[in-house]
């Protein structure tokens, strides 16, 4: 109910803008995240997949166990049990436990901090990145390349739930600037190579749960906030109708 509301109203102030951003170019992979960083299960799971397949390699480093814990009002009992590593304390900054020699020898480069990927990326664009690893032969390190990130160092560590795609491509032919035609390869669709653990649509909504844990991170005061906006609206819409009530009793002996 309250986020049906939250949409109405942006909807109404910035339907403009957002019926423009939808008309951006799609070739055929592009998704979009559709996470709702009010969902609080969904935020929940999202830390628990983030712990369990991204934290190896990935820090949070200006997030603390506790305070995730609280905003996602996880109980200590299960914060200590799924979120808190072994061996770091809750109180404790969420840092990735791969020593950085080792990760540089192993990818090449080091595996970013994600406190603000979900910014500086958007939800969108990992969302992508997550669902478009597919097997490519000539990818000698990891065996997989990716769509949102073609040439990227990142293994396919989901592989074991979504299991193994790949691409089918088709050649594409449009005119050069030189009036010569000049062929390309698309995106065409994903073949399934090897079966996951997850279906595609429970796949998806594992990365869109981490997804929408990344958002949060990436800003942890929005889920308040944006709970206290709904209550600033209707009281200033309540105020209008007393301020308008009280306009018309004042002006009724004068007119
Ligand atoms: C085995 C180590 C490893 C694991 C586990 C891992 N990553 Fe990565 N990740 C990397 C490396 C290395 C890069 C750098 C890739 C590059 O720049 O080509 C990367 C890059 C990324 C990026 C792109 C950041 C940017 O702005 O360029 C995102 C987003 C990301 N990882 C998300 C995740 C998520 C979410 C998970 C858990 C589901 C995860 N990663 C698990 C190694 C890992």
């Amino acid at each position: 109910m309250r986020t049906k509301f939250t949409s109405v109203l942006l909807t109404l102030l910035i339907g403009a803008g957002a019926a423009h951003a939808s008309e951006g170019g799609n070739a055929g992979w592009q998704r979009s995240a559709d996470n709702e960083v009010a969902n609080l299960a969904s935020l929940q799971r999202g830390a628990n997949n983030f712990m369990a397949y991204c934290s190896g390699c990935h820090s949070l480093k200006y997030a603390r166990y506790s305070r995730v814990a609280a905003d996602l009002k996880i109980s200590d009992e299960l914060r200590d049990q799924y979120l808190v590593k072994p061996g770091a304390k809750f109180t404790d900054y969420i840092t990735s436990s791969m020593p950085e020699a080792d990760a540089v020898e192993w990818f090449g480069k080091l595996p970013p901090d994600l406190s603000l990927v979900a910014r500086s990326r958007s939800p969108d664009w990992i969302f992508n990145f997550l669902t478009t690893f597919y097997a490519d032969p000539a990818a000698r390190q990891t065996g997989v390349n990716n769509l949102q990130l073609p040439g990227t160092a990142m293994p396919h560590v989901l592989s074991s739930l979504q299991g193994v795609q790949t691409v089918v491509w088709k050649n594409v032919e449009t005119k050069g600037s030189d009036g010569k035609p000049v062929v390309s390869h698309q995106f065409e669709k994903f073949e399934p190579a090897v079966v996951g653990s997850l279906t595609p649509a429970q796949y998806d909504e594992f990365v869109r749960d981490t997804v929408n844990f990344l958002q949060y991170a990436s800003d942890p005061t929005q889920v308040e906030r944006q709970s206290i906006g709904i209550w600033v609206v209707l009281f200033l819409l309540m105020f209008t109708g007393i301020a308008y009530m009280l306009k018309k009793e004042y002006w009724k002996d004068v007119t």
